[in-house]
């Protein structure tokens, strides 16, 4: 059985002590200080990571053993070619944060929260149970990330940018169908 997991594409060895937890390791052991531990108690959502590039976990609260053989994603996996990630680029442009202590969280986050738009994963306000997609309103993305806290209170921005980037998402979609 493989006994290393692969961070942001790149295979590393398992920590020989299991009681490290995954938001741990990345920052102590492999020095990937951009994801952040803000509550250590799975309240605030700053540790937030992707497993298999979209399954959104609190790193804080999950051992870095658990995850042997699988692919996590923190912010620093984001960006690819020297550019930013579309998100991140939204961030910017919208304003959704301030000091960026919950920035990464936020940022995995809401890629996580894509990927359950996708599958058509339904969330407490989600009205109509029976539509073939579910929209990515404002009270969808409120919802969907009221798990990630920022107490600089950048939630507008935050919102619109995730919208922004689910509308380039759909976009970037029709072009390549339509080519
Ligand atoms: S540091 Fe993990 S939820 Fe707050
Ligand atoms: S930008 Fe400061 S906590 Fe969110």
């Amino acid at each position: 059985m493989s006994t290393s997991i692969t961070i942001n594409g790149h295979p590393v060895p398992l920590p020989d002590d299991p009681r490290v937890s995954l938001l741990d390791f990345l920052r102590e052991h492999l020095d990937l200080t951009g994801t952040k531990k803000g509550c250590d108690q799975g309240a605030c959502g700053a540790c937030t990571v992707l497993l298999d590039g979209e399954q959104r976990i609190l790193s804080c609260l999950a051992l870095a053993v658990q995850y042997q053989g699988r692919a996590i994603t923190s912010v620093e996996g984001l960006a690819a070619g020297g550019a930013l990630h579309p998100l991140q680029q939204a961030f910017i442009e919208h304003d959704g944060f301030q000091c960026g202590y919950c920035t990464p969280g936020q940022l995995c986050s809401a890629l996580g929260m894509e990927a359950e738009l996708r599958r058509g994963v339904p969330s407490y306000v989600t009205e109509d149970l029976a539509a073939e997609s579910i929209g990515c309103s404002d009270d969808e993305v409120r919802e969907r990330m009221s798990g990630n806290l920022c107490r600089c209170g950048a939630y507008n921005g935050i919102v619109a940018a995730v919208k922004e980037h689910h509308v380039h998402l759909h976009t970037s979609a029709a072009a390549r169908e339509a080519s």
